[in-house]
């Protein structure tokens, strides 16, 4: 086989087969496939996509490219969770607790935040001595023991993603479906969960700004997943607006703790719920979605959801008072309220921008090494649809200094767009795939 001849059939169009993609992928892990021959195929990929038997072929080829976790020591159906990223996504932070304590094992490993969004690992470490970065055996155990463990992803898991992804960021070939698919799904293949519910989210602070395009990545995972002989299902949702109220890490974990006691924002409680009804039914432990959700709500009212969250924090190193006592953990020093400055209907919220102030403020980051502050961000007061008169407090700056906190608080004003007649709300939850 000829490198030079496969870029040459994926240009003009082509298929390329299984053992084709697999001879592609090895080389190029290997070192033996230089970048700028990669680069061609990825740019050939882009333009001319792929069928789904080629995709789920680069997935599989990803997902072996390195080490993988086995989970089957660990009894029962394990169901992993993935979000393609949002502004203020704190769902597995509420969600995986109430799914844990309805008896499914969850050992799950998250990401970082990188640009407008967030990531769980960061948002975790913002509990005083919470570890994300225990050695696999620990995380097996510990999975075994309470039922729960969250940690970073490991560097030997799809050595392919990272090396094509860093390749991909360079070429101007990051936003191709099929390249985006087989990147998610094949790290979810080398983390050894049985079924996996996608959250695909949409809309101006998402990833897939436009529906059609989320629909067209959730459609091809679910379907290379399933032809990997993992029970994959996708819910697209809408990230037009941050999810709950609070952006921005410590302020998220609090918003979490708040959730499992039962006081948090009605959307991110409501997504919580629908997503443990799916990962219920995925696990086999309801007879449908309405049910395992039944079950959930059932969990959250009876703590033992927020209890799930204090053995993981107790587990992993962290303090768990902070479940009781959210003062523990870090507090910005300063706090400034943002106001309204007209009457009327909130109509716009420009949520990738939100992400991106936050990011400024330093609860994100802009490079892949960056350093974060786990203590400040934004907190609304306000969202989408709500009716306000010039002086309501609509947000709150958490910042490190007075000058951080003006100048993020005037970006953060020209986010929102008020009009002089009520809005249509989408619902949160759009399509089931
Ligand atoms: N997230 C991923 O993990 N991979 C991509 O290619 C894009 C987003």
């Amino acid at each position: 086989m000829r490198v030079y001849d496969l870029i040459w059939k994926k240009r003009e169009g082509g298929e390329l087969t299984q053992a084709e993609i697999a001879f592609l992928m090895k080389g190029f892990v290997s070192g033996q496939i230089p970048d700028y021959q990669m680069s061609a195929l990825c740019m050939a990929i882009f333009f001319q996509g792929m069928s789904f038997d080629e995709c789920a072929a680069l997935t599989v080829a990803m997902a072996e490219s390195g080490g993988t976790v086995d989970l089957s020591p660990i009894p029962g159906i394990k169901v992993d969770k993935h979000s393609t990223g949002g502004v203020g996504d704190k769902t597995s932070l509420v969600l995986l607790p109430l799914v844990a304590a309805a008896g499914i094992p969850v050992a799950k490993m998250s990401g970082r935040g990188l640009g407008h969004t967030g990531g769980t690992i960061d948002k975790l470490e913002a509990i005083p001595g919470f570890k994300t970065n225990i050695p696999r055996q620990e995380f097996l155990a510990q999975v075994s023991k309470i039922g729960i463990a969250l940690v970073g992803q490991t560097g030997d898991l799809v050595p392919a993603d990272k090396k094509l992804y860093a390749l991909r960021d360079l070429t101007a070939t990051v936003e191709s479906i099929p390249l985006i698919a087989s990147s998610i799904v094949s790290k979810k293949l080398a983390a050894g969960a049985d079924a996996v519910l996608l959250d695909v989210k949409y809309g101006d602070g998402a990833f897939m700004r436009d529906y059609d395009q989320a629909l067209r990545l959730a459609t091809t995972m679910v379907e290379i997943g399933n032809r990997a002989g993992r029970r994959f299902k996708a819910i697209l949702t809408g990230m037009n607006q941050p999810l709950g109220i609070a952006v921005g890490n410590s302020l998220e974990v609090q918003e979490a703790i708040e959730t499992l006691q039962g006081t948090g924002p009605s959307d991110l409680t409501e997504l919580c719920l629908a997503f443990g009804g799916y990962m219920l039914w995925l696990a086999g432990q309801a007879a449908s979605p309405e049910e395992g959700e039944a079950i959930v709500t059932r969990i959250l009212k009876s703590g033992a959801g927020l209890a799930k969250l204090g053995q993981l924090i107790h587990s992993q190193g962290g303090d768990p008072k902070v479940i009781d006592d959210p003062a523990l953990l870090p507090v910005a020093p300063v706090v400034h309220s943002v106001v309204a400055e007209a009457e009327g209907w909130i109509a716009q919220i420009s949520c990738r921008e939100i992400g991106l102030v936050t990011m400024k403020l330093g609860a994100g980051r802009e490079q892949l090494h960056d350093p974060i502050k786990p203590d400040v961000g934004i907190k609304f007061y306000s969202k989408l649809g709500d009716c306000v008169k010039p002086g309501d407090r609509i947000a709150e700056v958490y910042a490190g200094t007075r000058e951080e906190a003006l100048i993020a608080a005037a970006e953060l004003r020209k986010c929102y767009r008020i009009a002089d007649k009520p809005i249509h709300k989408e619902p949160l939850i759009k399509t089931v795939i």
